[in-house]
């Protein structure tokens, strides 16, 4: 049986966020340069949007290009930047076929003109979307996020708007990039790293983490079967027992 079989329909996940990690070292296993690898990649996130977006999943956030990921060579960055927003632009129309919509997170600044551009088209382009929300990490990481959010509610005390006994979770939540979206209740890592990488730590707070040793360019469908499946088999809790669910 597979696990496409095994898995409650009624029981899914709202938001999945996912590092896809493993590109570089799948294609050099194979004897190739790294960005086959992350052409590779491409098509599986073709292929898991696809896929989540027929399962009913609301929110897929998928860490495309981290802060770090800036200081990686310069031949590697405008090969991923160039691989992304051709891609994005190339699944568009399909996007729009399917009612996904996306949207991005990350530091828009440090990306080039032009890839701000024709981003900022596709996501134009399929804002009518509404099944699921493709939401891509870009130039994204979570401490830079915090320092964003931090220097907005500075901004607010500093012009009277709230005061600084007013602050609550909800104030910072409502900072985030990720404002307008529920907190991602699993995430998926790929590539066999146990780590977190500075991706959407106050928003993983309760997530189920989920850590896969397939590189990703080898992740399938029935691999986010898997994962969905290990998901539904945990209680969550959200700090009470048991008995109190
Ligand atoms: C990690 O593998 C992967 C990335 C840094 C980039 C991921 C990007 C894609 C799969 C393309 C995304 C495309 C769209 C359309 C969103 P790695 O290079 O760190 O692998 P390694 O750990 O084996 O070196």
């Amino acid at each position: 049986m597979t696990f496409a079989d095994q898995i409650d329909k009624k029981r899914m996940p709202k938001h999945i966020a996912i590092i896809m990690d493993g590109n570089g070292r799948w294609a050099k296993e194979r004897g190739h340069e790294r960005s086959y690898g992350h052409a590779q990649g491409v098509d599986v996130v073709r292929k898991i949007t696809d896929a989540s977006s027929r399962l009913g999943i609301q929110y897929l956030t998928l860490y495309a290009f981290s802060t770090e990921n800036w200081n990686r060579p310069q031949e590697e960055v405008n090969i991923l930047m160039s691989l992304i927003v051709s891609a994005i632009e190339r699944e568009t129309p399909d996007l729009i076929k399917n009612n996904v919509r996306l949207s991005t997170i990350g530091d828009f600044q440090r990306m080039p003109a032009d890839v701000q551009e024709r981003l900022a088209k596709c996501i134009r382009d399929t804002s009518a979307g509404t099944g699921l929300t493709l939401n891509l990490a870009l130039s994204y990481s979570s401490r830079w996020e915090l320092v964003d959010v931090v220097k907005k509610i500075a901004k607010q005390v500093q012009q009277g708007d709230i005061e600084v006994d007013e602050i609550t979770e909800s104030t910072i939540t409502d900072a985030l990039s990720t404002a307008s979206m529920p907190d991602p209740d699993l995430l998926i890592r790929t590539g066999g790293e146990v780590r977190i990488s500075n991706f959407l730590l106050w928003q993983l707070s309760y997530a189920e983490l989920y850590f896969t040793a397939e590189y990703w360019p080898d992740f399938n469908e029935e691999s986010l079967y898997k994962a969905i499946y290990d998901y539904q088999s945990r209680e969550r809790r959200f700090g009470k027992i048991s008995e109190q669910l």
